[in-house]
């Protein structure tokens, strides 16, 4: 089996910043009740940037950062529940756009837990030798798929895109992925596709919108992390204590410290930037893989970990 070890990080953002006192001109909303709910006080907003534009903005910085030729990536993977087209893939537009022309490119839907799912791929492909340098990106326009006058959701949610390059290594870094799916529970966190209408069926077209049951999400979500941080950990030789940073799903700072609180670390070791992105689903763990690296030390052992619509969960531990 081949090592693996991340090479490069980039991510990317639209220009318009919106506050919480943006949001509460036009919803019944206020700063107070979402810093104190959520930790979120800003999130950046198309104003026309496309899913395709800003992955495609992130894998130019991660590629640069890798410091690889697009023609060397032999494998492309977009995770993404707000694609700007479902055909060609979002992969697609980002492999012709880059000129990665050997690349196999394609989209995967997993919800917040997709760039870990898409890691988890990309790793799987190199160390059994079908890839050896892939690009995986999470890129949403989530903001397109929000009622923005329901306030129990559209204070949480923003735009960005995160981009990671994997590639072959002599030494291993990517020490374990975990990840697990419960569709049964599906139900509490949806975003509706195109129905059924054609020459037997007539439907409804008007456009649906993310719908969250926020209370079973957080119950979820508290009780999933903890997990995924542990599964993730077992017959490996680390520990909670061997870890440095936990680069977590970044959708609500109290659901991030109730993590910490279960697990008994200090939430110091908690990488957030929620407070300024919001959540960005399949993006924000590679956003902020990207902006926690400067705080990142050769050696460093490392968790992600992300949960989500499905619903899905996953995380990695890795080297850094
Ligand atoms: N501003 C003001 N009031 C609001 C707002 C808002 N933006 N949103 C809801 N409210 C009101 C509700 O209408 C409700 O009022 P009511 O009691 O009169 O009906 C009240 O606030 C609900 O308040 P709480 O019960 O205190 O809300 P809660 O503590 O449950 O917090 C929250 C809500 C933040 C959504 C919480 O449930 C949560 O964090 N859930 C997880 C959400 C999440 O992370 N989702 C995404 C994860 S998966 C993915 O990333 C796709």
């Amino acid at each position: 089996m081949n090592g693996v070890r991340i090479s490069g990080l980039g991510s990317a953002k639209p220009e318009n910043l919106v506050s919480n006192t943006d949001l509460s001109k036009f919803v019944d909303t206020s700063d107070e009740w979402i810093t104190t709910r959520t930790g979120i006080k800003s999130r950046y907003i198309s104003s026309g940037e496309t899913a395709v534009e800003l992955a495609v903005d992130a894998a130019k910085v991660a590629i640069s950062d890798a410091n690889v030729n697009p023609s060397e990536i032999d494998l492309i993977i977009v995770a993404t529940i707000s694609p700007d087209q479902m055909m060609p893939s979002t992969a697609c537009c980002v492999q012709s756009i880059i000129g990665a022309k050997n690349a196999t490119a394609f989209d995967i839907s997993a919800a917040c837990s997709g760039f870990v799912f898409a890691s988890k791929i990309a790793v799987d492909a190199i160390r059994i030798g079908s890839a050896k340098k892939a690009l995986v990106i999470g890129a949403e326009i989530l903001s397109k798929s929000i009622d923005w006058t329901d306030r129990n959701t559209c204070v949480l949610f923003g735009d960005g895109a995160g981009a990671v390059i994997y590639e072959k290594s002599d030494v291993n870094k990517i020490i374990n992925i975990y990840t697990g799916s419960d569709g049964t529970l599906g139900q509490v966190l949806t975003l509706d596709h195109t129905p059924i209408n054609n020459c037997l069926v007539t439907t409804d077209l008007s456009t649906s919108y993310l719908k969250m049951d926020g209370r079973e999400v957080y119950k979820f979500a508290t009780s999933v992390v903890p997990l995924c941080i542990n599964k993730v950990l077992e017959g490996t030789d680390y520990s909670l204590s061997s870890i440095k940073k936990f680069i977590l799903h970044q959708a609500n700072e109290r659901i991030l410290n109730s993590v910490a609180k279960k697990l008994g670390i200090d939430d110091k070791l908690l990488f957030k930037n929620l407070f300024e992105y919001g959540n960005t689903s399949a993006a924000s763990i590679p956003i902020a893989l990207d902006d926690a690296k400067s705080s990142l030390c050769k050696g460093d052992i490392i968790i992600l970990a992300g949960f989500g619509g499905g619903l899905t969960w996953g995380s990695i531990l890795f080297e850094w």
